[in-house]
């Protein structure tokens, strides 16, 4: 699958040394250009290629949006129209500037990006530490494997994701949409940071018990 990453941090990096290594072609870039990514690409290898935003958003079936999320208006909108956008960004006022709607929770920073993108949108990776990203993946069976939610209205393009999450070594867990479903797995819910398996993590979204 073509991959596309936007964001070359901590989880953009992370997710890119897992796809390139279960044979994705994958492109990724940052916001300072494809020239500052080129010991990254080197160290990952794998065929991993720098691009701009815009070209990684044109480039993926699949596009990873992996930014600060006060930063997603810089975002190449026409080129992520109708594209299935796995969206890890998380809203930290501090970071990312007060966003008085997200502050009253009104709304979530997924429905901002969805609504800014018109892309279709599928919220994940937003409650793993990346280091548990980088280092936890288990094979299938394999004991301590853990958990990912996974948030959206479009069953396939969830599926898609899904398939990316258990091919890298994690369980996907629906999580619902990315309103009610997405806040159970953003910042200060009982599922973010948390290292649980498929069963728990469902258990406590069952039970409505994750805010
Ligand atoms: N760190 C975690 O454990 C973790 C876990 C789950 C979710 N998240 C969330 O996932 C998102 C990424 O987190 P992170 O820790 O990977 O951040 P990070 O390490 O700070 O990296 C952010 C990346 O985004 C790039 N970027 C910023 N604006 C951009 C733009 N307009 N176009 C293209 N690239 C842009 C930066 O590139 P430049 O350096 O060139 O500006 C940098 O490569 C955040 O929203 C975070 O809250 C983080």
């Amino acid at each position: 699958m073509k991959i596309g990453i936007i964001g070359a941090g901590h989880i953009g990096s992370t997710l890119a040394r897992h796809f390139v290594r279960i044979g994705h072609d994958v492109v990724i870039s940052n916001s300072r250009g494809p020239d500052t990514l080129a010991g990254l690409v080197e160290e990952i290898g794998g065929g991993l290629r720098p691009v701009t935003a815009r070209e990684a958003a044109e480039y993926g079936q699949v596009v990873v949006v992996a930014i600060p999320y006060g930063r997603h208006k810089e975002l190449p909108t026409d080129a992520l129209k109708d594209k299935l956008v796995i969206d890890t960004c998380n809203y930290y006022a501090e970071r990312d500037g007060h966003d008085p709607e997200l502050d009253d929770d009104s709304t979530t920073s997924s429905e901002k990006i969805r609504a800014h993108t018109d892309a279709n949108l599928v919220k994940a990776f937003n409650a793993i530490h990346w280091r548990n990203l980088r280092d936890r993946g288990r094979n299938k069976g394999e004991a301590g494997r853990l958990a990912i939610p996974v948030s959206g209205t479009d069953t396939e393009a969830k599926a898609v994701v899904a398939g990316l999450i258990r091919d890298i070594g994690f369980d996907p867990v629906d999580a619902g949409d990315i309103g009610h479903g997405g806040r159970s797995h953003q910042p200060g819910s009982r599922l973010y940071g948390a290292e649980l398996s498929a069963e728990e993590t469902n258990d406590l979204i069952r039970a409505g018990a994750t805010a």
